[in-house]
């Protein structure tokens, strides 16, 4: 028996920050480093979960603008596993009809992340049934400020007027303008944060956040999330 029900409405996108890896590893006296690698298996049971419950889009918050500031060796490891997750398991990503998309300042990343990134976006195009947006080198207003310079220079070209944005285009020159905005948004280990994480699409999205740390947060984990879900009565400011 599922913890969520079936019967009831399923999140169509579903938005996580992955939290907690190095305390993670510290409770068991290893390097931070393993704390990222144990993420990963997290992420590959949460990419089955969310295809098995019918979540249609998943933004996993991998590497944050800010977390270029970390330890170089933390950096360099968290690329590597990047690569090195996207490289071993891009053919199970196709054979589950998994399609991958980033969202980010991905330019910044090392050339050979980047590469082996844009080739399992290639290799997944095609897919249908999950699209997972993984956020890499991305902070929110960072995001927004590119939108925002896009649209002056629009305006400046003389391709736009000022009065033609609204809060219903806005989304359209955000990175995630092919993605409807997260219906739930989790966090991990406990934090009460947003930490620059989607604060325009997450606008009216229901949050549950678990103590659980995101090495620990399994298959289950996500259809308890969901279930906290269903129990929500969603209003977006009406009554
Ligand atoms: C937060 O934990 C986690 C990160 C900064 C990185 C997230 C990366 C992964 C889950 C693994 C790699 C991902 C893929 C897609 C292969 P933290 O280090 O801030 O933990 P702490 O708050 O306990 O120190």
């Amino acid at each position: 028996m599922p913890h969520y029900d079936p019967e009831l409405p399923i999140p169509e996108h579903v938005a996580i920050i992955m939290d907690g890896n190095g305390r993670w590893a510290k409770g068991r006296g290893k390097i931070r480093n393993e704390g990222h690698r144990e993420g990963a298996k997290s992420v590959e049971a949460v990419l089955e979960a969310a295809k098995a419950i019918g979540i249609r889009h998943l933004t996993l918050y991998a590497f944050s603008s800010e977390n270029w500031k970390r330890p170089e060796d933390e950096v360099s490891g968290l690329m590597g596993l990047l690569s090195h997750f996207l490289k071993l398991k891009t053919p199970t990503l196709i054979k589950n009809d998994i399609r991958l998309k980033a969202i980010g300042a991905i330019d910044r990343l090392p050339p050979a992340s980047r590469k082996q990134l844009d080739k399992s976006i290639a290799d997944t195009a095609h897919c249908e049934s999950l699209t997972c947006h993984i956020a890499l080198s991305y902070g929110s207003r960072e995001e927004i400020v590119r939108a925002t310079q896009t649209l002056m220079q629009r305006a400046a070209d003389g391709e736009m007027t000022p009065e033609e944005l609204s809060v219903e285009n806005f989304g359209d020159y955000l990175y995630t303008s092919e993605a409807p905005d997260p219906d739930l948004l989790v966090r991990t280990s406990g934090e009460f944060r947003i930490s620059n994480f989607l604060l325009w699409q997450i606008s009216y999205s229901e949050i549950h956040i678990t103590d659980v740390l995101w090495p620990d947060f399994r298959h289950e984990n996500l259809e308890l999330a969901v279930a906290d879900y269903q129990k929500r009565h969603r209003r977006y400011g009406g009554l």
